[in-house]
């Protein structure tokens, strides 16, 4: 894989995309829809690309001569914010309208490889066994739109389409990340769902080198989280002694994919490209090495 186009490379997760692809030696270029965009990506070293990403031929302009594109397009509230269910209506609209546009027009320009951003709360409550990709699927929430996504890439793309079920975005500019701090300070969890639930967290660069690895993985759909996925308590208690409290007050009981026990595997994208994840995010990130809580 040489040339890559990647939609969402401003964000969070796009902009490490596009760090990581460069330092792999890709061509890449980041479809953005600002000037600002265009700046932070030359910045970063990448082409930059000015694109509709509801409109499929003005992708396919962007797509022409692309061995691989990347979508990383989301648009996910602010964590004050997403109680309310009219602040995920952007993100319903690049989960379903914008990845159906992307896959066809990857497709229109013959690229080889279409890569899907999806999440890992889509499975069922299992309790205390191991989720790997064959899990029962609930979705629900605000994880039916990224099932959309992943349906898109797989049924409107003809080529190799391989979907990432990221885990909990962790890291210092993640939104949850911050408000899991802020309300630590305050001595309050912000965990949904009971304290042996297990939760699928991710350190963002690892999610960035997960990307690098799905470009030489055999097309299918990867759990992308922490090798050993940290239960609610034990986020929690890491939380509370990186800000020097005792135990955190436990968030009234909520419902929703979040509040599901989802202990998931990530052993077949390791098998499949040697990608293996550097943190376990949820309890590791809070300590001084990331000065998250400093
Ligand atoms: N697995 C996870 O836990 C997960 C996954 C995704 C996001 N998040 C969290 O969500 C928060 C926000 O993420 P973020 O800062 O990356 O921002 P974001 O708002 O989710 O945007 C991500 C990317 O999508 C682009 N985008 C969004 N809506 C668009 C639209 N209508 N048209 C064209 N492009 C659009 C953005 O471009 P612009 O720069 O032009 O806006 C950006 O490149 C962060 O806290 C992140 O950690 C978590």
């Amino acid at each position: 894989m040489n040339k890559i186009v990647i939609t969402g490379s401003t964000g969070v997760i796009g902009r490490r995309a596009v760090h990581e692809l460069l330092a792999a030696g890709h061509r890449v270029t980041g479809v953005t829809r600002s000037a600002r965009g265009r700046e932070r990506l030359e910045r970063l070293g990448a082409r930059a690309v000015e694109a509709d990403v509801f409109d499929e031929a003005s992708l396919r302009r962007a797509f022409d001569g692309a061995d691989a594109v990347v979508n990383l397009l989301t648009h996910v509230p602010s964590a004050d914010r997403m109680a309310d269910p009219s602040s995920w209506e952007e993100n319903d609209r690049v989960r379903t309208e914008a990845s159906a546009a992307i896959a066809r027009a990857a497709q229109s320009a013959r690229v080889q490889r279409l890569v899907q951003e999806s999440i890992a709360f889509v499975y069922a409550d299992g309790g205390d066994a191991w989720l790997d990709e064959d899990a029962p699927v609930a979705g629900g929430g605000v994880t039916t739109t990224a099932l959309t996504a992943e349906r898109n890439a797989r049924e409107l793309f003809e080529g190799d389409t391989v979907v990432l079920r990221f885990g909990l975005f962790m890291g210092p500019d993640s939104g949850s990340t911050r408000a899991a701090l802020e309300a630590a300070r305050g001595g309050a969890s912000i965990a949904v769902g009971p304290p042996g639930a297990y939760r699928p967290t991710l350190w963002l660069d690892d999610a960035a080198a997960a990307i690098a690895a799905a470009l030489r993985a055999p097309a299918g759909t990867y759990n992308v989280a922490d090798a050993d996925p940290p239960t609610n308590a034990e986020i929690d208690a890491a939380l509370a002694a990186a800000v020097g409290v005792q135990a955190l007050r436990p968030r009234a009981p909520q419902d929703g994919p979040l509040a599901r026990s989802q202990r998931v595997s990530s052993r077949r994208l390791r098998d499949a490209s040697g990608w293996a994840p550097r943190m376990r995010a949820g309890t590791e990130i809070w300590g001084p090495a990331h000065r998250i809580a400093a």
